[in-house]
């Protein structure tokens, strides 16, 4: 059996909050999804909690209807350059879409972004699930959810050739001689398949972690195949500790499928704890938090997995509606979910959307509590580790005061890094140069 990994932190930097009415609460900073102080504060805290990484979320697509973080945000590969400067160890993960961009220009921005961060960079490779992204991107239609992964895969692959058009050695810079480079050490890809035709080589080398880590955020079967084939870790989330170990033994289960171990993937939910001095404290946080949203808000939040179906047209307190194959080209695992679950558990509209807009986490409660669940959904292999959001606005800061040191002296969890890039903190493998030669002893 494998060696226990230590457990894993990332943070989830979202701005003003990741549901519809986080904006309002009392201690927010309404501006701090365009705050570059907040960021750089946000992700100073996570870096002095040892944190791996610190994961910025992207969009492409927004209406009026869309949640007030996704209004007005950061690039992510801009912000996290600028976070890159103001941090030393702690990864620096951004969603990028495979649907609407170029596999050569991710792939430089990537890799610069690792260069400039000493290899600490991550990509968030999703596929964009809202069909009004097409219409920012001069493109007529949006792809179908099996051609999105499709796209995918074979962009992924590009991308790690690319990385590899330098051989780490090929660089010489002998002024002497006059010799920059050994051309022998450099490679072009000549790509060319169903979806891209690209030569290379890339105008930029690797970096000491080789590629930068590649997370894979969707979790219908598909999804799943991606994270199995090609991820190095998986971002995604679950209500329960039996869902999350469901999932965590499929997509371990599926690595071999694809020549690889499942300890070469990391996963890691999401979850927003809320942790208070007491059980009825941390529970009237979230209570708050529910007083926050309005059944009106509920309803347009629930809408955008549903390409922003209109469910206001619905009785409220009625079972939730039949809604056939809507939501299935965007959000597939997502809104299978939600209606599968309103069925089984024959809830109403009203009921779907307050969970969806406000859902009820099992972290709720004291932090020695808060660190028994983290402890056992490691332990019992539901995660590897997780995505910490911020579920109120000092979430972070509470967390790393009050969580982290139980976790640490538990010995579960780091007090330092154990190295400075993001592979070797994620402890995972620094792939090989596919052309550079095994070196054999002479
Ligand atoms: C945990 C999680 C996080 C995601 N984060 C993003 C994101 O930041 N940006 C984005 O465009 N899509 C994001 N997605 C959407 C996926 O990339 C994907 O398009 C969508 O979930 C449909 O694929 P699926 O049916 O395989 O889940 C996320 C999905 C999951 C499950």
């Amino acid at each position: 059996m494998a060696k226990r990994k230590k457990l894993k932190l990332g943070a989830l930097i979202h701005g003003v909050g990741g549901h519809i009415g986080a904006w309002r609460h009392p201690e927010a900073l309404t501006d701090a999804s365009v705050n570059i102080e907040f960021y750089k504060q946000q992700a100073q805290k996570a870096e002095e909690g040892k944190f791996d990484l610190i994961f910025i979320a992207d969009g492409l697509y927004i209406t009026e209807q869309s949640i007030p973080h996704f209004l007005n945000r950061f690039e992510p590969i801009t912000i996290l350059s600028a976070l890159g400067a103001v941090t030393k160890n702690i990864g620096l993960v951004g969603t990028l879409s495979t649907s609407y961009s170029e596999p050569f220009t991710v792939a430089r921005q990537f890799a610069s972004l690792d260069k400039i961060s000493g290899g600490r960079a991550g990509w968030n490779v999703v596929t964009s699930p809202l069909e009004g992204s097409a219409k920012n991107f001069s493109k007529k239609e949006h792809p179908t959810h099996p051609e999105r992964y499709k796209i995918a895969e074979e962009y992924l692959e590009v991308a790690r050739g690319l990385w590899d058009s330098w051989e780490d050695d090929a660089f010489v810079r002998d002024k002497e001689s006059g010799v920059f480079f050994d051309p022998s050490k450099l490679h072009r890809l000549n790509h060319e398949g169903e979806y891209f035709s690209i030569q290379g080589p890339l105008n930029i080398a690797r970096s000491k972690q080789g590629h930068p880590v590649v997370f894979q955020a969707g979790s219908s079967e598909a999804g799943k195949n991606l994270a199995a084939k090609s991820a190095d870790a998986v971002f995604t989330g679950h209500e329960t500790i039996e869902e999350a170990k469901q999932f965590y033994a499929d997509v371990k289960s599926r690595a071999a499928a694809y020549g690889r171990s499942g300890d070469d993937i990391a996963i890691l939910p999401g979850f927003g704890p809320i942790v208070g001095r007491t059980q009825e404290e941390a529970e009237a946080k979230y209570e708050e938090l529910t007083k926050l949203v309005t059944i009106d808000k509920a309803l347009a939040y629930l809408g955008r997995f549903f390409e922003h179906h209109d469910f206001s047209q619905y009785p409220l307190d009625e079972p939730f509606p039949e809604l056939g194959e809507l939501g299935g080209n965007s959000f597939k695992s997502g809104t299978d979910k939600i209606k599968r679950v309103a069925k089984e558990q024959n809830l109403t509209l009203r009921q779907v959307a307050l969970r969806s807009a406000t859902p009820r986490t099992p972290f709720i409660g004291t932090p020695e509590k808060v660190a028994d669940l983290i402890q056992q959904w490691h332990e019992e292999e539901a995660a590897d580790g997780f995505i910490f959001h911020a579920a109120t606005p000092k979430g972070l800061d509470e967390f790393v005061e009050l969580v982290v040191p139980i976790l640490q002296e538990r010995g579960i969890y780091r007090t330092e890094y154990e190295s400075d890039t993001l592979r070797g903190n994620l402890e995972l493998p620094v792939p090989d140069n596919r052309y550079t030669k095994v070196k054999v002893n002479s």
